[in-house]
């Protein structure tokens, strides 16, 4: 089904009868297509495609925005568009998914441009609350995981709500599933950007940390380090690493366990998210596991 998604998408956008818009929306790399698997298992039926394709549109369009913010060159291991294109380019293509996603939203019956509406606020305020906490260095657990709730988890416990609507199951044990797989994915992401290369990430590996984000390796490693170790840190932060010190870091995380227990808070979303499922939702159990696996 996440064929005909892709095409709704292409429809969509082929629909604003723009030659340059279609050429830059199919130079976009796809990705994990994360929240429509998410909904076509709880919900697989042919109506479900149309709110995958919108949150679809609506994230690739975040992303565009996401990464003129964050100033990146690279998006899945490709060029991004604010690379190939310029700023201007990507933040107007970014403008026009996401209003041509809402105008077909808006066709919708309701709860569901209710319930995806308030998300896609909540994600614009953790964007901008990842901004403001990247000013300095954040030791605040709690800030953080606020943050990535609204940024990461808000889109994916809407896409899950919508789809038990649509199936008619329990939208609230299929949210507290999708708002945990959301919190774990972004974390998970955030080790890997530790742990991984280059090659496997699509973007250089700890540039996290020299974008200021003082992601929850980042805060347990504070956590556990001497007043010393704590300044060093500190030192490091928003810098282009040299050897030693990216060499001092990765021992740091070592010998801290400041990764494993990363890796512990994700699973145990990941279990409690587990708790919600019922006996015919194997496939739903296998996307978490695999989620939290992608770690070792
Ligand atoms: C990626 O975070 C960014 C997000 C998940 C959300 C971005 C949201 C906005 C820009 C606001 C909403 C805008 C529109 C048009 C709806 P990251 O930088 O931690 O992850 P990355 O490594 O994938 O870049
Ligand atoms: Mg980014």
């Amino acid at each position: 089904m996440l064929e005909y998604v892709v095409k709704r998408m292409r429809d969509m956008v082929s629909d604003l009868q723009d030659e340059y818009v279609m050429e830059l929306f199919e130079e976009i790399p796809m990705g994990k297509m994360l929240r429509s698997k998410l909904i076509l298992q709880i919900a697989p039926k042919e109506e479900s495609v149309d709110i995958c394709a919108i949150i679809e549109l609506i994230h690739m369009a975040s992303l565009l925005h996401d990464d003129v913010i964050d100033e990146a060159d690279t998006r899945r291991g490709k060029a991004s568009m604010n690379a190939k294109e310029g700023n201007k380019s990507a933040i107007m293509l970014g403008d026009i998914l996401y209003s041509k996603a809402f105008y077909e939203l808006s066709q919708l019956p309701q709860p569901l441009p209710k319930i995806i509406s308030k998300a896609v606020a909540s994600l614009s305020l953790g964007e901008l609350l990842d901004v403001r906490l990247s000013k300095s260095f954040n030791t605040d657990i709690q800030k953080y995981l606020d943050m990535i709730y609204k940024k990461t988890a808000s889109l994916i416990e809407a896409s899950a709500i919508s789809a038990a609507i649509l199936a008619n199951k329990d939208a609230k044990s299929y949210g507290v599933y999708g708002k945990n797989l959301g919190l774990a994915f972004q974390i998970v992401d955030d080790i890997l950007d530790i742990v991984s290369d280059e090659k496997t990430l699509g973007k250089p590996a700890l540039s996290d940390f020299k974008e200021g984000k003082t992601t929850l390796p980042y805060i347990y490693l504070y956590e556990a380090l001497d007043e010393e170790g704590k300044e060093y840190l500190k030192s490091l932060f928003k810098k282009e690493l040299s050897r030693e010190e990216r060499s001092w870091l990765m021992k740091a995380f070592e010998k801290t366990g400041a990764l494993e227990n990363s890796k512990q808070y994700a699973k145990e979303l990941g279990e409690e998210a587990l708790a919600q499922l019922h006996e015919d939702d194997a496939k739903l159990r296998e996307i978490m596991t695999a989620l939290i696996d992608r770690t070792y």
